[in-house]
């Protein structure tokens, strides 16, 4: 099942304007006229799901300020927008169900990108799986990761969900890859993105994604080529 994607996709919220993986990154990126955002998920330390993109609060801090060393109460009380603009001041990392819920009040799909990195994939999407459960009315959602038993467990856990593979460039086996696991899209590196591969992938029936487009010539030159969507930055300037 392939979800219906936009042309544009925002990264991160809209990471360009607005402090990324956060609740106001949500509603700035629908207000740039985004109707589908990408988010990073991880866990933290007691096992809720939360938004972040890194393992640690800030590159190269202290092992203390891992997500996965802070409870979700602390994430919640720590100011992430600051460091973007003291206009963001008070933004704080959001657990997954509050993204969720702002997502559907906004009217947002969401690609949640599973964060696995710090090692238990399977505990991830269980985690993830029990927010969803959890929730009144979820947005329409497409699951992707780069670590691919994250993947293969949201297969498990959550078979409704649409899912992607998240590559930096196509692999040769890129189709043995989305058929194994189920996949409905390849979400690719814009770095490493060709005419032909996004054309022989999408001529297989699978979506092509491509991360992340702030250039709007370069938006249209992958739209040519057939690329379903590209998540940027800056949905302000790169408009489907
Ligand atoms: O999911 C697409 C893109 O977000 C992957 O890269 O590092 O920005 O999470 P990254
Ligand atoms: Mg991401």
């Amino acid at each position: 099942m392939v979800p219906e994607l936009p042309r544009v996709i925002g990264h991160r919220g809209a990471a360009g304007l607005a402090p990324e993986n956060t609740l106001a990154g949500l509603r700035v990126a629908a207000a740039a006229g985004c109707t589908w955002v990408e988010v990073d998920v991880r866990l933290s330390a007691d096992g809720v799901p939360v938004l972040h993109h890194d393992p640690a609060l800030a590159r190269g801090r202290t092992h203390a300020e891992h997500i996965a060393h802070l409870t979700a109460a602390e994430l919640a009380r720590t100011d992430v927008g600051a460091r973007f603009s003291p206009a963001f001041a008070g933004c704080t990392v959001p657990p997954l169900w509050a993204a969720l819920a702002e997502a559907a009040d906004l009217g947002l799909g969401v690609n949640l990108e599973l964060k696995a990195d710090d090692g238990d994939p399977d505990g991830l999407v269980a985690a993830t799986a029990a927010v969803l459960a959890g929730l009144e009315s979820a947005p329409p959602l497409l699951i992707s990761s780069f670590e691919q038993p994250a993947v293969a467990a949201a297969r498990r856990r959550l078979p409704d969900i649409p899912r992607a593979v998240l590559v930096r460039r196509i692999p040769a086996n890129w189709r043995e890859r989305l058929e194994s696991l189920g996949c409905c899209a390849l979400n690719v590196g814009n770095r490493d993105a060709g005419a032909a591969g996004v054309a022989a992938v999408r001529a297989a029936g699978f979506a092509v994604t491509v991360y992340t487009v702030n250039d709007p010539r370069r938006a249209r030159r992958l739209w040519d080529w057939g690329v379903t969507s590209v998540f940027t930055d800056r949905p302000d300037r790169v408009r489907g």
